[in-house]
């Protein structure tokens, strides 16, 4: 338990460029508090202390902004980074090494008692505000992009963006988890909408570079017939 613990309080060091000392960390990543009382609301939760649990997690909320259900399995080397608006249900299982963003939501979207929420793999990283609904698996390794709306099962090594949510890059394509954490700048996610501007850009290019071509085919034909009805005028004079 305490090695569990240790490595929650490194992680920021591992993931967050702006982590500079031990009692930085301890004092200030709302992130790591969450994570810190959600271990101890989980414990409560499985003894049987169902009603402090919730308290528990209750109190991490109102302190820190962070909801996690102290029924939620999470793993280990977890972090948060921000904190706030970040909702995780009751059902949600989450691997080692995954990291999350501000305002992100593992919700349900069914009112009955079973897995309704999202299972997350190890090593994936959620970009802030993503919503991530259902009992959908996120694969192993994979990244959701800011703002995403997943709703269906995301394959492992995978590039998620868009609401609804796509898979727009890597699909099934192994890279180093490592890489994959150090990784954090989501100006490398691609953008799908100026992708789609760029296609559109250079089919009118295309078809503008047509029409010159059949505008000169026509412009010569004119003229050929053109010259075909002077020839005859020019004989008879
Ligand atoms: C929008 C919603 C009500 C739709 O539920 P539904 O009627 O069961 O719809 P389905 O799951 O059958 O999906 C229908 C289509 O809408 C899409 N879709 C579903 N939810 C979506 C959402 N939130 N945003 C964008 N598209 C969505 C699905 O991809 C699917 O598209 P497809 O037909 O091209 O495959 C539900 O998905 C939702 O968002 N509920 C909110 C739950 C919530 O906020 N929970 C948080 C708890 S903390």
């Amino acid at each position: 338990m305490w090695s569990i613990l240790k490595e929650d309080v490194q992680v920021p060091f591992e993931r967050d460029p702006a982590a500079r000392n031990l009692v930085e960390v301890l004092v200030s990543y709302p992130g790591v508090h969450a994570l810190l009382l959600h271990r101890f609301a989980h414990r409560l939760w499985r003894g049987g202390w169902k009603n402090l649990g919730r308290f528990v997690s209750h109190l991490s909320r109102f302190l820190t902004g962070v909801e996690i259900h102290p029924g939620a399995t999470v793993g280990r080397r977890f972090f948060i980074d921000h904190g706030m608006g970040v909702v995780i249900g009751e059902t949600t299982e989450i691997g080692d090494d995954v990291t999350l963003f501000q305002g992100v939501t593992l919700g349900g979207i069914s009112l009955r008692r079973e897995k309704r929420h999202p299972t997350v793999e190890d090593f994936v990283v959620i970009g802030a505000g993503a919503t991530v609904l259902g009992p959908v698996v996120v694969g192993r390794n994979s990244k959701i992009g800011s703002g995403s709306v997943v709703v269906k099962d995301v394959p492992a090594n995978a590039t998620v963006v868009g609401v609804p949510g796509k898979v727009v890059e890597g699909d099934g394509v192994h890279r180093d988890p490592m890489e994959q954490q150090i990784a954090l700048d989501h100006d490398r996610l691609p953008d799908p909408m100026a992708k789609s501007l760029n296609n559109l850009a250079e089919y009118i290019q295309r078809l503008e570079k047509r029409v010159n071509e059949l505008d000169a085919k026509q412009g010569g034909l004119e003229q050929r017939q053109r010259e075909e009805v002077e020839e005859p005028r020019r004989y008879k004079n």
